[in-house]
């Protein structure tokens, strides 16, 4: 089997996904690569910075730098990349042309890599693909796609792309719409769906928390491991069997802040919420579908979710004590 490759490996995701790997796979078939960890690292000697992680490999890799990819593909024999480095939500509202020269460019030169040998690719979308004109509730995994975000005019481009990449160069590309995910392990990297990880945090340290979007916001959400468990199967699915390659709605619970505390009380006594609306996540937010319809999924390659919002609750409170417990 040829190596797999991870770009954004120290990121939310990356940091659960790697090791997801590398448990399925084995460690050294697993190339964890990053912008972070080497800030000595200038473009022309970046590549050739690498070590050993502890678990397995680990290479300096900025996707908007082609040689990069492509010495590190060609060093480990790579097959297959997830490239999960981006910008996320309201960063990339910060930083509009980073955010469209990371996601665009760093996706353009991974799939141009791709295609010189022959790896597969999965890409993370986003329910930010979606805008104020998609229909709301149990959105279509086919509908109106006109996002007012530079993130979601980004992921949206990015499921074109590699859907052209399929049709026009037979690269195996697959890709999810990902909700807002929830974890313990790395903290979020900058999106409007952060209030769902930093609550948690807060009721534990202090009992309560400041939410920075409106108590009625419902957005779709999901438990990382249901997370990486989607994009390893989706990976490993027979191709013959996919239709929606590249953009597959995926989803596990959808709740609004309001009724995400009311769970979390339940097992925090005292955990109070107020509210602080920022109004650019606000409206990042408000563009975004409430529910997604994930039956495309389900059919062609057998997604099921595995959490619900009151067991992954119950899981992410459980895995914070233990972590606060054992910082203390
Ligand atoms: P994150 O912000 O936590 O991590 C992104 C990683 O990419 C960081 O470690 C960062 O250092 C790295 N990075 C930034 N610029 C880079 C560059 N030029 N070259 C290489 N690496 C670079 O993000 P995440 O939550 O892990 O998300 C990963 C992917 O999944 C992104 O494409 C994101 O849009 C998508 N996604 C995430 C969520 C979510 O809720 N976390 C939901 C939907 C989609
Ligand atoms: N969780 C992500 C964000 O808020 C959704 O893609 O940016």
């Amino acid at each position: 089997m040829r190596r797999i490759l991870v770009t954004g490996a120290l990121g939310q995701i990356g940091s659960e996904l790697v090791p997801a790997l590398r448990d399925r796979y084995g460690a050294d078939r697993v190339v964890a690569t990053d912008v972070r960890m080497h800030t000595f690292s200038t473009d022309g000697e970046a590549a050739d910075r690498e070590a050993a992680d502890g678990d397995g490999p680990f290479a300096y890799v900025d996707c908007v730098h082609i040689r990069q990819i492509a010495d590190v593909v060609q060093r480990y024999d790579v097959g297959t990349i997830y490239h999960l480095a981006a910008l996320l939500s309201a960063v990339a509202e910060e930083r509009p042309r980073e955010a469209w020269d990371v996601n665009m460019g760093g996706l353009y030169r991974v799939l141009e890599v791709a295609r010189e040998h022959a790896c597969a690719v999965f890409f993370p979308s986003s329910i930010g693909a979606f805008g104020p004109s998609t229909p709301r509730d149990q959105t279509p995994q086919d509908t109106i796609q006109r996002p007012t975000t530079i993130y979601g005019i980004t992921k949206l481009s990015a499921e074109l792309l590699c859907d052209y990449y399929a049709q026009r160069f037979g690269l195996d590309t697959r890709g999810l719409r990902l909700p807002g995910l929830i974890s313990y392990v790395a903290p979020p990297g900058g999106g409007t769906t952060d209030y769902a990880v930093q609550i948690f945090h807060q009721a534990l340290r202090y009992q309560h928390y400041t939410c920075f979007l409106r108590a009625d916001t419902c957005l779709d959400m999901m438990y990382m491991p249901d997370a990486t468990r989607a994009m390893i199967e989706l990976m490993e699915t027979d191709a013959s069997r996919l239709l929606h390659r590249n953009a597959f709605n995926v989803s596990a619970a959808s709740f609004t802040p309001a009724q995400l505390a009311d769970e979390i009380r339940l097992h925090v006594e005292g955990f109070a919420m107020d509210y602080d609306v920022d109004p650019v996540r606000q409206k990042i937010a408000d563009s975004w579908p409430d529910s997604v319809d994930d039956r495309a999924a389900r059919e062609e390659w057998g997604w099921e979710p595995e959490w619900d919002l009151p067991s992954m609750t119950r899981d992410m409170l459980h895995n914070l004590r233990l972590r606060l417990g054992s910082a203390s």
